[in-house]
């Protein structure tokens, strides 16, 4: 009884890691880092100032490139710079986002603004180059997006697959719950017997040893009253 009561909870336990690190999979998110920049065109109003050029997604934080100061100029980048990653993609669902330059008077610049898709990742290097004219040409590098896409390729049946392999593991962890559950209440009960039999017993015995002492008790009993 109780080597198949540690079998099960073998079986509960591995459901439960497997499930958990299929998770871990779906939560994680790509990382996408700047692989080059050239800017065309600056919004300076004076000549001699320095534009401050930053990359945000709608509702997520600035990122200014700090060294992206000169025209005409290509800025590469290894992807370990402080200001990096630019972003990061969860799923295939597009995001809004672009490069602007900082203006001290007015309101920023927008230099573009797009759709930022981890489809468009579609080159087997990773890297995607969104170029916008008279403005900037910049080379996005994502490696994980290509995984993701190609995983999002085969979308509908993908899915389904893993719901079904959830609701698998689900059922099977359900079910090994009840059965350790039922396993358990019977080997409480045989064992509550158990105790029970072996109490009668005691107390059958000591029945008859009480008996043998209540006896004496009464041959010895008015005896001793009579003192
Ligand atoms: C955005 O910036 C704030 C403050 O600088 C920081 O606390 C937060 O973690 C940042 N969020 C992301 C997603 O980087
Ligand atoms: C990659 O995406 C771009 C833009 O979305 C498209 O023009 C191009 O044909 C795609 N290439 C491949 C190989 O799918
Ligand atoms: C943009 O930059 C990439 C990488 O540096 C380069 O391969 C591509 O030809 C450029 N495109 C234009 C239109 O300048």
């Amino acid at each position: 009884m109780i080597r198949r009561r540690s079998v099960l909870m073998v079986v509960f336990v591995l459901s439960w890691t497997i499930l958990l690190s299929c998770s871990s999979v779906l939560v994680s998110g790509a990382v996408v880092t700047l692989d080059s920049i050239q800017v065309f065109k600056t919004h300076e109003w004076i000549p001699s100032s320095k534009p401050t050029i930053f990359f945000q997604c709608k509702g997520e934080n600035k990122t200014v490139l700090p060294d992206v100061k000169e025209k005409h100029v290509l800025y590469t980048f290894k992807g370990e710079e402080s200001w990096q990653p630019l972003t990061e993609v969860r799923d295939i669902k597009c995001k809004r986002c672009g490069f602007y330059e900082k203006e001290a008077i007015k309101s920023d610049e927008v230099l573009d603004e797009w759709e930022f898709c981890a489809s468009d990742f579609n080159r087997s290097d990773g890297k995607y180059v969104h170029f916008k004219e008279r403005e900037f040409n910049a080379t996005f590098l994502c490696l994980e997006c290509v995984t993701l896409v190609q995983a999002s390729d085969h979308s509908s049946n993908k899915k389904n697959n893993i719901n079904w392999m959830q609701w698998g593991l689900i059922a099977a962890i359900s079910a090994s719950v009840t059965v350790l559950f039922i396993v358990g209440l019977v080997t409480a009960y045989k064992y509550w017997q158990k105790r029970k039999r072996q109490q009668q017993q005691a107390r059958f015995l000591k029945l008859f040893e009480e008996g043998d002492d209540i006896e004496d008790e009464l041959g010895i009993g008015p005896l001793s009253h009579g003192i």
